[in-house]
């Protein structure tokens, strides 16, 4: 390896340190809720999320997550945001159930193996989860939470409870940020 891939790569790593929720992204240790995917499928309110999330932009207005079996038993999941232009913007994914509570989301054939998807907190009712996921630069210990609410008008400390969930795993919820909910009022 280069000498300058090597600084680059240690630059990423220290930068990637201090960026917010970056304690280790420890994909496929999440797995114990145990989801029931029935449940779980229908449409999900993204309400807060980390900085980090590569899926999504903090200007991201009203972020809709829509899960539904396809034919074959994976599952669809179908992303809606309000762009910073006012434009709507979907995204058709695909995941595979991998887990109890674990999922791998693929959202193009450049992903064969798809991100990790781990639900690690849900409330008794479906109403609330709390979901980690390690992003394209995992393997340096970067990962995302994120919470995801039936209601976008859920409460603060609905949300905080849910957010305690990740923190009580180890993460890092110091960057996790409300979401643009209340641009949903408006749809
Ligand atoms: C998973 O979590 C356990 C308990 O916190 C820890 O001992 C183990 O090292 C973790 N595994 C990975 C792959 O991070
Ligand atoms: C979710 O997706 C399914 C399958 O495409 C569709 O039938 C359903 O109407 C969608 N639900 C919402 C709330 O958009
Ligand atoms: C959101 O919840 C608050 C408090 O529960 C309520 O006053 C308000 O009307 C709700 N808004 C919507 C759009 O449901």
């Amino acid at each position: 390896m280069s000498k300058i891939l090597i600084l680059l790569l240690a630059y990423l790593a220290c930068t990637l340190a201090v960026y917010g929720n970056k304690g280790a992204c420890k994909t496929g240790n999440y797995t114990d809720v145990n989801v029931d995917w029935n449940r779980y499928l229908g449409k999900w309110y993204n309400v807060a999320v980390s900085k980090s999330f590569l899926f999504s932009e903090p200007s991201d207005q009203c972020t809709i997550a829509n899960y539904s079996l396809n034919t074959d038993g994976t599952v669809k999941v179908d992303n809606e945001a309000i762009k910073k232009t006012g434009k709507l913007s979907k995204a058709i994914g695909t995941a595979k159930i991998v887990g109890p509570g674990q999922l791998k989301v693929s959202f193009s054939k450049l992903q064969p193996f798809g991100g990790n998807y781990e639900v690690i907190y849900v409330d008794n009712d479906y109403s609330i989860a709390t979901v980690v996921g390690c992003n394209g630069l995992g393997f340096l210990g970067f990962s995302d939470v994120w919470i995801l609410a039936r209601d976008y008008n859920v409460s603060q400390e609905q949300i905080n409870s849910a957010l305690q969930a990740a923190s009580n795993q180890g993460f890092d919820i110091s960057d996790v940020n409300l979401a643009g909910i209340a641009a949903c009022d408006r749809l």
